[in-house]
């Protein structure tokens, strides 16, 4: 026999190997950020295995976590990784927006570039982390190698432990409505299969919100939770198949003492590459009506017909309330064609670049100009989003024509329902809203969009990644439960959603709410649930360059006292900050408009009733203020008497401060108006 000590050696070390515990981790790199507020290490176990960590001030965020990626063509990049270096560079830049919740952004990291090879299989891998002190974005990057030409990623094995208990707000990932679910607020370790943002409050106060940036050919994150309070990524269905090099999307982590630190970071812009498109300053931020209330209170359809909303009188009609009161566009749904029959989830009979014979776009866009107002087209897909595409440029061009710099594009499906066909009269595949092929597809329609000048607002959308600093004419959208709940009910949007909104879907970006429904009724005359000065609040604390007034011309000339404030508001800021609030119980948001001195405060709060005290210590110190106060009455109640309002005018200085009392649903919105 001459298996001989070799044989018998390895045998015995395999058994050893196979009862041992992986030598312990050791630290191989680390970084902290600018002023020493965060820092992050990364450690390698002895089977290889890439852990992260994460403190703030000396104390464990992010308890060690695990980082990897499962391919579906080679090896999993998730053990026998050795770590060969690390670059450090720092960036201290400030930026310009083109619009937005401000004008400068400053930019200031720290970053690390872990470089690892895996043993055995000698593919390279790095692990990119960018440390502000208000958070922290890092990804993987695989470089061009020699013998792997791409990747197919299958899903990912980035962990998120939180080290405290900690209260989350969420909503499901996966689920059939996308997006649109009201928050639950759970325990951590209650936490189900989750979209992002997803917030978290730890029993001792820390804010942390998860999150993803620079979402590009690649499919969205979602959050699972294995045990505990571990939380792991999960890649939407379909995975990812790259060419090399790569990069994957940035995971964010913003973490803060309090909740104004989530709400007035820039941590995912930051982590978008720069505009792309250069000068879009043909998009002009402003407010628009619409052909849009009605037809969710079926009091109009989308359709041609007797009850048809898009036709030239009635256009006509919005076009001159959007003129008398200095609104910047009109959208019309239900102009085009395919609006008849069995549109939702099939819209096989769409068309864009043909109108319905009772809407005249050259007679409207006319009428629209000498008004000094834009329309506002709707491309609805139902979904057939390759036949979209087939019809994109000429739709594109037709908008052009028509003076229009503004689309709302809609893909209303059940999740996982989108249909893909490669060749026209081919086979149908089934896409996901937030899939690799779907996150290419929207930056396929801005990039057509950019050359026609048209900017995009996309509703039933992939979330918000901050892409509108690379991509600027992707302008808001939607992604949430916007106020169209309200109209259907049942349930409607409680006082509740709004302002979780704030602290979760709004970290991301702009949304499309469309606020101002001051008739406060949904379809059948269903009471909203809010108050009206609160309609008047959503303007100023949720943030989009376009707002609607999503009411009816009739029923805005029924509220004859809202209209100064409606008129005024602005929807392009010089700079914001969340002056007061707590996740889910209320927010108080202040802007200073980007085209004057004036300020706006909005505020609103959940079913709950509040007093706040808010110093005005944001107003320049040097400057007298008219502040027109517009609030909820001394006896309003969304649930018992929404209407009463009140205004009133105080002059006021920076060392002044104001008592808010909002009304349960309620809300408060202020405009100060620096006096000469
Ligand atoms: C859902 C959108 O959110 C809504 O605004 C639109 O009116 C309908 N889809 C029809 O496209
Ligand atoms: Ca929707």
């Amino acid at each position: 026999m001459r298996l001989g000590w070799t044989w018998i050696a390895a045998c015995v070390a395999a058994t050893w190997m196979s009862v041992s515990l992986p030598a312990a981790a050791a630290d191989v790199a680390s970084l902290e950020s600018p002023g020493h507020v965060l820092s992050v290490t990364l450690s390698v176990d002895g089977d290889g295995r890439l852990d992260y960590r994460v403190d703030r001030l000396g104390d464990e965020v992010i308890a060690p976590s695990r980082l990897g990626l499962l391919l579906g063509n080679a090896r999993a990049l998730s053990r026998y990784l050795q770590f060969e270096n690390a670059e450090r560079r720092e960036e201290d830049v400030t930026w310009e927006q083109p619009w937005g919740e401000r004008r400068l952004v400053r930019d200031r990291y720290t970053e690390m570039t872990a470089h690892f090879v895996q043993k055995r299989s000698g593919v390279r891998v790095d692990v990119v982390f960018r440390l502000y002190d208000d958070g922290l974005g890092f990804r993987y990057a695989i470089p061009a190698q020699e013998g792997l030409d791409h990747v197919e990623i299958e899903d990912e094995l980035t962990e998120f432990t939180i080290a405290e208990p900690a209260s989350a707000w969420w909503i499901p990932a996966g689920e059939w409505n996308r997006y649109e679910y009201l928050y639950q607020r759970t325990p951590l370790n209650q936490v189900g299969r989750a979209h992002t943002p997803l917030t978290l409050r730890t029993d001792a106060g820390l804010h942390v919100a998860i999150h993803e940036a620079a979402l590009v050919d690649y499919p969205g994150m979602w959050l699972t939770r294995p045990e505990g309070q571990r939380l792991r990524a999960q890649l939407a269905p379909g995975g990812a198949k790259r060419s090399l090099p790569m990069t994957t999307p940035w995971r964010s982590v913003q973490i803060s003492d309090d909740a104004a630190g989530l709400a007035d970071s820039n941590l995912i812009l930051n982590l978008n590459e720069p505009n792309r498109l250069g000068d879009v300053s043909w998009f002009k931020p402003g407010k628009y009506a619409g052909v849009w209330w009605s037809l969710h209170l079926q009091t109009e359809s989308w359709a041609a017909g007797d009850q048809h909303g898009a036709t030239t009188a009635n256009t006509q009609r919005y076009i001159d309330f959007a003129a008398d009161n200095g609104l910047m566009g009109v959208l019309v749904e239900g102009w085009n064609r395919g609006w008849n029959g069995d549109w939702f989830g099939w819209g096989r009979e769409f068309e864009f670049a043909g109108a319905s014979e009772d809407f005249d776009l050259d007679t409207l866009s006319d009428y629209a100009k000498k008004k000094g107002v834009q329309l506002i087209l709707h491309h609805e897909t139902g979904c057939a989003v390759s036949r979209y595409e087939r019809q994109l440029s000429d739709a594109m061009t037709l908008a052009e024509k028509h003076g229009v710099h503004a689309i709302k594009a809609g893909y209303v499906c059940d999740a996982g329902q989108v249909q893909r066909q490669d060749v026209e009269g081919g086979p149908i595949r089934r896409e996901w809203h937030d899939g690799q092929w779907m996150s290419n597809h929207f930056l396929r329609v801005l990039e057509e969009a950019a050359k026609h000048r048209v900017a995009i607002n996309s509703h039933e959308p992939i979330k918000d990644t901050g892409l509108r600093r690379t991509w600027p004419n992707w302008i808001s959208r939607e992604g949430a439960r916007g106020m169209e709940y309200n109209a259907w009910g049942n349930p409607k949007n409680p006082p509740s959603h709004e302002v979780n909104l704030v602290y979760t879907r709004l970290l991301s970006g702009p949304m499309d709410y469309t606020p101002g429904v001051v008739s406060l009724k949904g379809r059948g005359d269903t009471p909203i649930p809010s108050t009206l000065a609160r309609q008047l609040a959503l303007y100023v604390v949720i943030y989009s360059p376009i707002q609607m007034l999503a009411d009816l011309p009739e029923h805005y000339a029924e509220h004859p006292e809202v209209m100064p404030f409606l008129r005024a508001v602005p929807t392009d800021w010089e700079s914001s900050q969340l002056v007061a609030g707590e996740v889910g119980e209320y927010a108080v948001m202040a802007r200073r408009d980007r085209n004057s001195s004036a300020w706006y405060v909005g505020a609103i709060t959940d079913e709950h009733g509040r007093q706040i005290d808010l110093p005005l210590s944001f107003l320049d110190p040097k400057r007298k203020y008219r502040a027109e106060i517009y609030r909820d009455g001394d006896d309003a109640d969304f649930r018992s008497n929404p209407f009463a309002f009140a205004s009133e005018t105080r002059t006021v200085t920076a060392a002044d401060r104001l008592q808010l009392r909002i009304a349960p649903g309620g809300g408060e919105a202020i405009r100060f108006v620096p006096l000469r």
